[in-house]
């Protein structure tokens, strides 16, 4: 038999509060099977998101320490700045809090009413911004996406065919092309290395920004 010992150590311990299931079946009905209408502490296993409920490591707590809080020119800003060049080569770096908050920057330019936003699959929060600057967002993932039991291997594709259709329908009304990898409102599924070249010669064609939504990337 083998043995896998997880190599790390857990030093804190947090309590959770335990259910039963008739519990659960409760509070599931009385959220109208609205998962974003449950109470976290109802919650004995987390299965809606992965964001902000894990184990942070020695390090990252010891990062937090070391964080400098100053208003301007803090040496946070320049690591961080210099952890990004590190994988990306842009000029220009913009920390945000959230993922979410990077979004309300991106469509208080890129959106508006009247403007069409095509994604693989919008995140919920890409979609929340988008709609609320008044532009609509549109998904254009591969069919073979919309099928849980299909074991394509990069179920979250852009379906090419249509984005040309889509840019080519909706001309000047489109700001940017946007690809989210891995797809994660389409359930985490991965996009191919060629379909991403696919995606951003598409967008080069038609004279559009490429986004890569990367909340996911590591
Ligand atoms: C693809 C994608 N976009 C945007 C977001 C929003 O990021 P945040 O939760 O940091 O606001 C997430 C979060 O999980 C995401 O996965």
């Amino acid at each position: 038999m083998k043995t896998i010992i997880e190599p790390f150590r857990i030093k804190s311990v947090e309590p959770i509060r335990m259910t039963t299931r008739e519990e659960r079946k409760k509070l599931i009905r009385d959220a109208h099977y609205n998962l974003f209408a449950l109470h976290s502490d109802d919650v004995l296993i987390d299965l809606l998101t992965d964001s902000g409920t894990g184990a942070m490591s020695a390090a990252q707590w010891s990062a937090v320490m070391r964080g400098d809080e100053s208003y301007a020119g803090s040496p946070s800003f320049y690591r961080f700045e210099a952890a990004v060049k590190n994988l990306m080569p842009f000029n220009h770096i913009i920390p945000t809090h959230q993922g979410r908050a990077a979004e309300a920057i991106l469509f208080s330019m890129f959106g508006g009413t009247g403007r069409n936003i095509p994604n693989n699959t919008h995140f919920d929060t890409t979609r929340g911004n988008i709609e609320a600057s008044g532009a609509e967002g549109h998904d254009l993932v591969i069919k073979e996406g919309h099928d849980p039991a299909n074991m394509h291997p990069f179920k979250g594709n852009m379906d090419l065919e249509k984005l040309e259709a889509y840019l080519t329908k909706h001309g000047d009304s489109v700001p940017c092309v946007m690809l989210t990898i891995t797809n994660n409102a389409g359930g985490g599924q991965p996009v191919s290395l060629e379909n991403i070249q696919g995606t951003a010669a598409l967008a080069r064609k038609f004279d559009k920004p490429f986004f890569i939504d990367g909340c996911r990337f590591a």
